[in-house]
């Protein structure tokens, strides 16, 4: 792994955008893997920006998301589908056959899941995925207890993060119990990966993910056996960290990573 610090939450964010208009910018038709939540939606507004303003061009990007809530058809203001299209599709020139999300409303849902692992590979693989983690630690959906090797399938989701996205469905709940995930196996499948933390109330968790044992009972912690994974935070989440000073050290002095082309 490779801890990045940043000042501040705005530059972490923007850090994060500049390193996938990187990867689009070096493979155009590159295969990102995107994720949802309150930490991804500057990230968003910042490749919409770089797109009407810079002229990112994402007519031959393909993307798939992490996961989907079991039981939200995609026009339901909660599901991340919506999310997505709000946040970021809508906003640049995807072709919308080229986004892809599980789909939560799917009558076999078993099937949906190894029928979005196949669309997957017939893409060729996800050359960038980017992801946040929750509070239980996980990414996408995968929970504690997670196998590390689990591939996309239904997963129900922890108290934690039922806690954590509840506000999202203040008026319109219920919130669903499960979701459709890709599994940490397919995550750690991805060419490249980037991991964005904002805010000292992931402050606990992260420093768990980063400095702690791998370990399914904090999904994220796997991300320590990917070869190319980037860890970008700011001075609010990284105080948990006891290796603060080496993460600053060390960045002056890695060579930068080329994205995958
Ligand atoms: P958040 O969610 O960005 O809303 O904190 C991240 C996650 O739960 O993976």
């Amino acid at each position: 792994m490779e801890v990045i610090l940043r000042p501040t939450r705005e530059a972490a964010e923007a850090l994060a955008a500049r390193l996938i208009a990187e990867q689009v910018r070096a493979k155009p038709d590159s295969v990102l893997g995107l994720a949802t939540g309150g930490t991804m939606e500057r990230v968003y507004a910042e490749l919409v920006r770089l797109h009407v303003e810079e002229e990112l061009d994402f007519s031959l990007v393909r993307t798939f998301n992490l996961d989907e809530y079991v039981g939200l058809p995609g026009d339901h203001v909660c599901s991340y589908r919506y999310y997505m299209d709000q946040h970021l599709f809508r906003g640049i020139n995807i072709d919308s056959r080229n986004t892809h999300l599980p789909n939560g409303v799917a009558e076999d849902l078993a099937a949906e899941c190894r029928a979005y692992e196949e669309a997957i590979t017939r893409c060729g693989g996800i050359d960038l995925q980017l992801l946040g983690i929750g509070k239980s630690g996980h990414i996408g959906f995968n929970e504690p207890l997670s196998a590390l090797r689990s591939r996309t399938r239904e997963k129900a989701l922890s108290p934690v993060t039922m806690a954590q996205n509840a506000g999202y469905f203040s008026q319109y709940g219920p919130m669903p119990q499960r979701g459709l995930t890709m599994g940490v196996g397919t995550i750690l499948d991805a060419r490249d990966i980037l991991l964005l933390v904002t805010g000292e109330a992931k402050a606990d968790v992260l420093a768990r993910a980063v400095e702690g044992p791998v370990t399914s009972m904090i999904s994220a912690s796997a991300l320590q056996l990917h070869a190319h994974c980037r860890v970008i935070v700011d001075e609010a989440a990284a105080t948990q960290l006891s290796e603060q000073e080496y993460y600053r050290w060390i960045f002056d002095h890695e060579p930068e990573w080329e994205p995958y082309r």
